[in-house]
């Protein structure tokens, strides 16, 4: 079950809080939800809400399953996280001594990529065709306990903002299934975006300054020739000082109010974590395919996190 757990008091439904609804209805392709209800569903998730089902709609064969909990493999290729990109048809994160499992990797996170490509192109019909389909992830790990370097915790609540690849506004969707047999996948979530953004972007520092016409074509030059991050988006200037401020801020990790949520083995879950601070406490083996949703394609753009904080700025932070 997904539920609340009282861990610090907020139970599931309070306001600035995200709720968690299961949908027990089968949907694929043959039943899909009528166009009200698709919208009803990206409203929920746009409005920081987590959609569960229990019973992940994603069929992995009993072959695919056992390869990617990896019990005959003591390669490094289980320890790590794994990166899938579609586009290239490729993963990332191995080693060149690794190439016997990076081929079986990729068939099977391919396997993923595509079967949550359908179940989300039927389920949500407002986004479908229009989103960009980013990487897709194996997470093999134990997450308790799981060393990382303090910007790279996922133990600590965050807002996802990637350094490497700005949305230039485009929210972040994320489509998980946990594939582990017995262990629940444990979060905890606290305020959205939408109670917790304008009051961190009103600080200092959090909005970078319009720069001068001369600093804006320098950058748009070295942009042009190449240079990474040269030309990264105010908004993801801002989502990114976000990232960084809260995993820093010991007080608030320990002092803000949160919800705890238990994944079941063989469940999947959806989830803006652009607009829900979100932290993995525990679980080993999910996969994930992540969206890049346009604002064009949003039912409420009003209420993005790029909304919130153009309306604190009072000015574009898009290129
Ligand atoms: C994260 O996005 O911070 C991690 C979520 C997870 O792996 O369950
Ligand atoms: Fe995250």
């Amino acid at each position: 079950m997904c539920a609340a757990t009282p861990s610090s008091a907020v139970a599931g439904g309070v306001a600035g809080f995200s709720r968690c609804i299961s949908i027990e209805e089968k949907f694929d392709a043959q039943n899909i939800p009528p166009v009200e209800r698709a919208r009803e569903f990206c409203r929920e998730l746009e409005a920081g809400n987590i959609l569960l089902f229990p019973e992940s709609p994603i069929r992995i064969p009993a072959d695919e399953r056992e390869l990617l909990l990896g019990r005959k493999q003591t390669s490094s290729a289980y320890h790590k996280n794994i990166a899938y990109r579609p586009k290239e048809d490729r993963i990332t994160g191995l080693d060149s001594s690794e190439q016997a499992e990076a081929a079986e990797l990729r068939r099977l996170l391919k396997n993923y990529s595509e079967r949550s490509v359908e179940f989300l192109s039927g389920l949500l019909t407002p986004y479908k065709g229009k989103w960009k389909l980013d990487y897709a992830s194996f997470r093999p790990i134990e997450e308790k306990g799981r060393p990382a370097r303090l910007h790279a915790r996922n133990d600590l609540l965050h807002f996802d903002s990637f350094p490497t690849r700005p949305t230039n506004g485009a929210r972040i969707l994320r489509f998980f299934t946990n594939i582990n047999p017995v262990q629940n996948r444990v979060w905890l979530t606290a305020e959205t975006f939408a109670t917790f953004g304008p009051r961190f972007a009103k600080k200092t520092g959090v909005i970078p300054p319009v720069g001068s016409s001369v600093t804006r074509a320098a950058r748009l030059l070295a942009s042009k020739l190449g240079v990474p991050g040269a030309m990264k988006p105010p908004y993801d200037e801002s989502m990114h000082r976000c990232h960084n401020a809260m995993k820093e801020d010991a007080a608030y990790q320990e002092s803000t109010p949160k919800q705890r949520w238990e994944f079941p083995p063989n469940s999947s879950w959806m989830v803006f974590t652009d607009c829900v601070s979100h932290a993995v406490l525990e679980g080993q083996y999910a996969l994930e395919q992540t969206f890049l949703i346009p604002q064009s394609a949003l039912v409420e753009p009003g209420s993005s996190p790029l909304a919130i904080l153009e309306g604190v700025a009072g000015r574009a932070l898009t290129i």
